[in-house]
């Protein structure tokens, strides 16, 4: 199985979290989200326990909520101590409305609205992310308007080349976040920061990318990023503080990914924090990281029902499914791989050669292509695995239809965390 929270049972049905799927279908309907709290939980504290092992706990933890963002996750996460970072105002509300400590939330974001600058002040969050010099004055304003100072770091490409999709690659000079390093940007960045009365600049963020599989980009990263802190230093006598290295380790969506895992990657950052620092004679800052796909990826599966299967002779095999691009539309985007099982007949050797399609009227519907499964019938329960991330926080309501409901397995006790659409919710806007 691909990853450890998946088993069989006696009768041949896939269990997820220890709850059997055939069981949670017949009961919860389909499609539906499946996560399993302890996988989240556990990577939590992975992660925590790294920073705290390497680096005597002097960081945060925060996730990456665009990843998966409902109210239960940011309880989840925050009980295991860690912050969140958010990216809009609809995540801030939703993270605040969780109970997240506003000191605990980065807010991101290369376009922010007034609304959502005054909605990030108002609420005291813990830090802003400035990514442009029209939003640092008009966030310098908003911060005056209210008497508070902001505490904030900058955003800003260090120029690495990760090995992802183009589409989820950051922190390359040509792209929309951020300040570029080469150009002197950053710099200059800097110092506008360092003239606005009410921010407060702490730091410096970065983004690489993401499903990164490889632990070098991340550590290069993090040497790039300390030697702009320590030239900030020498230019304009600023000891920045805090340095926040953003998201991006991989997992593993199909056999033959081979991720590093994170307590590596997170490690190897570590470790090249600690020796620049050490070359430099520059302090050690206070490290932020944002992981979103590696905490909740592995942690999630949908499961569908199999409406039909349709041979075409010579040329492919078509299984249809009751969801489909509306609920994960990640093949759609980015081509991504994923892997399938029939979940009532778990047990079952793989022998057939098919493409899912899912139930939108566009061609470009499908969950992934030529894709072993089991024999599949019309009925079945399909399992897509390591959904949790970038699926249901990229999901939307295409041919109106309504989103699936997410359930939360723990130990084989199942809660509903959010609730299946009505059609009702689909035309609550419509006047
Ligand atoms: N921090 C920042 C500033 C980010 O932009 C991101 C992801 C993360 C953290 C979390 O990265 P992660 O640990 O999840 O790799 N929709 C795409 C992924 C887009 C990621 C955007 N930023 C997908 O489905 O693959």
């Amino acid at each position: 199985m691909l990853t450890p929270n998946l088993t069989v049972s006696d009768e041949g049905h896939l269990l997820f979290g220890g709850a059997d799927c055939v069981a949670l279908a017949q009961q919860h309907g389909t499609p539906l989200y499946v996560m399993d709290e302890t996988t989240v939980r556990e990577n939590c504290r992975g992660f925590r326990s790294v920073l705290q092992e390497e680096y005597g706990g002097n960081g945060m933890i925060c996730f990456a909520s665009k990843a998966l963002s409902c109210k239960e996750l940011y309880r989840i996460v925050h009980s295991e101590g860690l912050g969140t970072d958010v990216v809009s105002g609809g995540e801030l509300f939703t993270a605040l409305a969780a109970g997240m400590p506003a000191s605990d939330i980065v807010m991101h974001g290369n376009s922010k609205t007034d609304a959502e600058l005054q909605m990030a002040v108002d609420s005291n969050v813990g830090r802003i992310v400035a990514d442009n010099l029209p939003e640092m004055t008009r966030l310098n304003r908003i911060a005056a308007d209210a008497g508070k100072t902001v505490r904030i770091l900058l955003r800003i490409k260090p120029g690495i080349d990760a090995h992802t999709h183009s589409f989820i690659q950051t922190g390359q000079i040509d792209s929309k976040f951020g300040f570029a390093l080469e150009t002197g940007e950053a710099l200059e960045a800097v110092k506008a920061a360092a003239a606005c009365p009410n921010l407060e600049l702490v730091g410096l963020h970065c983004h690489i990318g993401s499903q990164i599989l490889e632990t070098e980009p991340f550590a290069e990263a993090a040497r790039v990023m300390l030697g702009l802190m320590n030239t900030v230093r020498q230019e304009t006598g600023i000891v920045l503080t805090e340095l926040n290295l953003g998201g991006g380790p991989g997992i593993r969506y199909v056999e033959r990914d081979d991720p590093k895992p994170f307590g590596d990657i997170v490690r190897a950052m570590l470790e090249a924090i600690r020796k620049t620092c050490a070359a430099l004679s520059y302090p050690e800052p206070f490290m932020l990281f944002e992981p979103g796909r590696s905490i909740v990826g592995a942690a999630g599966i949908t499961l569908y029902t199999v409406m039909a299967k349709k041979q075409i002779p010579g040329i492919r095999t078509y299984v249809l499914i009751d969801g489909g691009m509306c609920d994960n539309p990640r093949y759609a985007l980015y081509e991504s791989e994923y892997e399938a099982l029939i979940a009532n007949r778990a047990d079952a050797p793989r022998t057939e050669t098919v493409t899912i399609g899912g139930k939108c009227c566009e061609s470009g519907d499908l969950i992934g292509k030529d894709m072993l499964l089991q024999e599949a019938q019309a009925g079945d329960t399909l399992a897509v695995l390591a959904t949790g991330a970038y699926n249901y926080s990229m999901s939307s309501n295409y041919n109106r239809n309504p989103r699936p409901e997410m359930v939360m397995v723990k130990n084989g006790a199942v809660r509903t965390v959010v609730r299946r659409e009505t059609y009702e919710d689909i035309c609550r806007c419509d006047l």
